[in-house]
């Protein structure tokens, strides 16, 4: 990337935010199944952001429209899939996640209150973490892939089991530290655009770049369907995409440095209900 075009690219964001530009959808609600999901609240006391947006609100009136209805919702075919693996036994064990964990609805609430602190491994885990905790030390399974389609399928029928679930991570204790390494990330500049998470997801929300309307940068609704690659993406798939928009060396995914930006951006959100798996362009 050369100068100019960096500076093209930086200039264009700095003009486009004095003219805040309407966000697509500002008026628009998200209903889905008769239940409503704010799309939009008050940051609380901690919060760098006095208000919340939900990612939905600045996409396409086409794209909200997916995210609607769960039968227009593609990320919900991967959900179907998922239902499916959640009755089938794998592993030496011989057992399926059902036999162990009953329905899946006895997953409710969990996802709004991952990445945490788990006492029991002195570890930040993440939903994926507890997934292949129980396929390797439960099943007797290989490990599943973090980022893979199986892994985002079942972390979404996971996740949908918390919608409207009010996100509620904790960033005290002895998760504290994790907390400030991912803190750190998020305020750093990086690459050769130098620029810092905040830089477009605190600073710019709101604004258009590239023909796409910037949000918070929020992961109440992941895993995401994206229409660009028609799949379920991982929390730390779309962190790795962000690095590597501004040139940067991304962090590994399930890496401790993403784990710990991924706990300090759910912080961020707390406060906005559960919606994923959301749809994204
Ligand atoms: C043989 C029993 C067993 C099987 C099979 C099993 N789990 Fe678990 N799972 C557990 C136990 C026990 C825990 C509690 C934490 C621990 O001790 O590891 C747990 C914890 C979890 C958690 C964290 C829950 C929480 O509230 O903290 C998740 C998520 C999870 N399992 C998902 C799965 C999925 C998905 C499958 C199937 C792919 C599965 N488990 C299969 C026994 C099992
Ligand atoms: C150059 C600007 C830029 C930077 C810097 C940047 N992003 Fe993004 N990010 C985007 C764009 C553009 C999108 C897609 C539109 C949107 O949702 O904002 C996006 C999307 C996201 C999303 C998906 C939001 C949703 O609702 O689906 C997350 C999460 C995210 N970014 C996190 C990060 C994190 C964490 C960092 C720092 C490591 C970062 N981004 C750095 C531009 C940026």
């Amino acid at each position: 990337m050369n100068i100019v075009t960096k500076t093209t690219m930086i200039s264009g964001i700095i003009a486009l935010s004095l003219g805040f530009a309407a966000n697509a959808g500002e008026d628009a609600k998200l209903v889905i199944n008769g239940q409503e999901l704010a799309t939009h609240v008050k940051g609380g006391p901690d919060s760098p952001l006095d208000e919340l947006f939900s990612g939905w609100v600045f996409r396409t009136e086409e794209t909200q429209a997916l995210q609607l209805d769960d039968f227009e919702n593609p990320g919900m075919v991967f959900v179907d899939h998922a239902r499916d693996t959640w009755e089938t036994a794998e592993g030496t064990a011989g057992k399926s996640c059902a036999d162990c964990h009953g329905d899946v609805e006895s997953m409710a609430g969990l996802r709004a209150v991952l990445p945490r602190w788990n006492a029991d491994k002195g570890a930040l885990y993440t939903m994926e973490d507890y997934i292949n905790d129980s396929v390797v030390n439960h099943m007797g399974a290989e490990k599943w892939k973090y980022t893979g389609a199986k892994m985002q399928a079942m972390v979404g029928l996971i996740s949908l089991q918390s919608r409207g679930h009010t996100v509620a991570v904790e960033t005290g204790g002895p998760a504290a530290a994790a907390y400030e390494l991912g803190k750190e990330i998020y305020y750093t500049r990086v690459g050769q655009l130098d620029m810092a998470c905040s830089n477009c997801h605190e600073d710019n929300y709101g604004v258009y770049i590239r023909a796409d309307h910037l949000s918070q940068g929020q992961i109440n609704g992941f895993p995401a369907y994206r229409l660009k690659n028609a799949k379920l993406n991982a929390v730390h798939a779309r962190f790795k995409g962000c690095m590597k928009n501004i040139r940067a060396t991304p962090y590994k995914p399930a890496g401790d440095e993403f784990r710990a930006l991924e706990l300090y951006v759910a912080s961020r959100g707390n406060g906005l209900p559960i919606e994923g798996p959301s749809v994204r362009n």
